[in-house]
């Protein structure tokens, strides 16, 4: 995604707009129990304050992120790699994208890790430096031993405003779904580019919960804390194609100098 230009983007946008009006009953319909961010349900703000979303100057949200501190997000390098600040706003404190809710923050500084090239080849985080100060709660940072957080089976929990199907629109709502840590081996079956060292899969082996295109940057919580950036998968969703996060934990050193 961060590959693509944003004039792609917004005429994608615009494709989907429409395609959205067509498809959305029919999509409603079909998907009635199984409408959000894929497999997931309606989030309260309230309960995720630290949650946030990232638009164009022009207001087109386009990925996610975590407040860690009262200035800072963590978010993924593919969603601001190449960008200069004023191409970004942080929407802090909003659970309907529609209202006026929170506050929309300019951003002052944008860190990319510096060894970031692609998703497939990891180091996929970023920060922000916000313009302001914000009073929405943070959400911890795993520290660098945390393994507990990574072992298969723990339930992570992921929050956005992305796509509610792999073809589907982008959702106006705050949406959560849970998806457990999966074992690294098994990952590895998924995706052969998966590295452990950098990485770290969640999601159903069936398939059916997952994030989406427009939830990455946002926060894969476990235990309380930030374990994991949304960063890349195939489709969404799919069985035996798991959502794949940035194994944060990894990064606790890099980030102590940023944050
Ligand atoms: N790369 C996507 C984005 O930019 C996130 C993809 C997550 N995909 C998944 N199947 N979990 O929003």
């Amino acid at each position: 995604m961060g590959a693509t230009s944003r004039v792609t983007r917004l005429l994608l946008a615009a494709v989907l707009a429409s395609a959205a009006v067509v498809a959305g009953l029919t999509q409603a319909n079909a998907d009635q129990e199984n409408q959000q961010i894929v497999g997931g349900s309606r989030a309260s703000i309230a309960d995720h304050p630290y949650v946030v979303y990232l638009t164009t100057a022009e207001g087109f949200q386009f990925c996610g992120g975590t407040l860690v501190d009262d200035n800072k997000v963590i978010t993924a390098a593919h969603c601001t790699a190449g960008k200069q600040p004023a191409d970004v706003v942080v929407v802090a404190g909003r659970e309907d994208k529609e209202s006026g809710a929170g506050l929309a923050s300019p951003v002052r500084q944008i860190w990319v890790h510096p060894e970031f090239t692609n998703v497939r080849s990891g180091n996929d985080v970023s920060v922000l430096t916000l313009t302001q100060r914000v009073q929405y709660a943070p959400l911890p940072l795993p520290s660098k031993d945390d393994a507990d957080i990574y072992r298969a089976g723990q339930p992570g929990l992921v929050l956005g405003w992305g796509r509610v199907a792999a073809d589907g629109q982008p959702s106006r709502y705050l949406l959560r779904a849970g998806v457990p840590i999966m074992a690294d081996p098994d990952c590895t079956k998924s995706y052969p580019a998966y590295q452990p060292t950098t990485m770290v899969c969640a999601g159903l082996p069936q398939g059916g919960v997952d994030t989406c295109q427009g939830d990455s940057g946002g926060p894969l919580v476990v235990d309380g804390k930030l374990a994991g950036i949304t960063s890349w998968g195939e489709g969404c969703a799919a069985p035996g194609k798991p959502g794949v996060y940035t194994r944060l934990a990894v990064y606790r050193d890099v980030l102590e100098d940023q944050v």
